[in-house]
């Protein structure tokens, strides 16, 4: 399938069979969760915490996202890969545009960038040029700093007249997907009901959105240091990782 084939039937997702989607940073985890039949790779900014080890996503680079969306996209999944727009490379129509080529140049096949009306602008220079892009709404991890934190969104009738309108905006610009993140769960609930694309929700409490979304050492527990609330862990790599390494250990020392 092509790009625009693989987004098309995500669009058509909604309101249907609920979309799964992880992220994915490297060649041999995007082989398995390929293998597994995951819907959506997301070669999240979140790399810089889980695999960078930054303490938050706004020290990624575009370098950092081309080296990892190539490794993702050496896998050849069935799944659509979808590459992050790192901070500061985007903030005109024009840097959109050429950030979301670079990475579709890398292997990306839809990019995701963060924010709603004031980014609306951005999407529709990307997706005019072709570009199947994703949105993503709620709480914005780019913006911990000016923020102060990560704080849930969706609380107020404002806040949810505001996610209302960015959705309008991003969905008028042409995404085919709007990811909603640490939106309280009436919200997530409300906007899913009443928005055309699928909704793809974490943080957001369960069956509140067409999909879910996770970064995949949240899955997997591979990251021991920091897990979010929300987080619901389907193993403990971070215990096989060092009882593996301990047991090498021990082999090699006790020749
Ligand atoms: O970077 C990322 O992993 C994300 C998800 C949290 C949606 O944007």
């Amino acid at each position: 399938m092509t790009a625009h084939q693989k987004a098309a039937a995500l669009g058509a997702r909604k309101g249907g069979l609920p979309i799964a989607a992880l992220t994915a940073y490297d060649y041999p985890t995007a082989r398995l969760l390929d293998d597994s039949g995951v819907d959506v790779l997301l070669v999240g900014d979140s790399l810089g915490m889980v695999v960078l080890g930054f303490p938050d996503t706004t020290h990624v680079t575009l370098a950092h996202m081309l080296h990892h969306v190539a490794a993702v996209a050496r896998a050849k999944p069935q799944a659509i890969i979808v590459g992050d727009l790192p901070i500061h490379t985007y903030d005109t129509p024009a840097m959109a545009l050429d950030t979301a080529r670079q990475l579709v140049a890398a292997g990306a096949e839809a990019v995701k960038l963060e924010g709603g009306i004031r980014q609306a602008e951005k999407v529709r220079a990307i997706t005019s040029a072709g570009i199947p892009v994703v949105g993503h709404l709620g709480m914005l991890p780019q913006r911990v700093i000016e923020e102060g934190g990560y704080h849930k969104k969706g609380k107020t009738p404002e806040q949810s007249d505001a996610l209302r309108e960015g959705a309008q905006a991003l969905i008028d610009a042409g995404v085919f997907a709007i990811v909603l993140e640490s939106v309280i769960p009436a919200t997530a609930r409300e906007l899913t009901a009443s928005l055309p694309v699928p909704t793809i929700g974490i943080g957001c409490g369960d069956h509140t959105c067409d999909g879910e979304i996770a970064v995949i050492t949240d899955v997997l527990g591979s990251f021991p240091w920091f897990v979010p609330p929300f987080a619901k862990p389907e193993a403990d790599l971070a215990t096989s990782i060092r009882n593996a390494a301990s047991h090498y250990i021990a082999r090699v020392q006790n020749r």
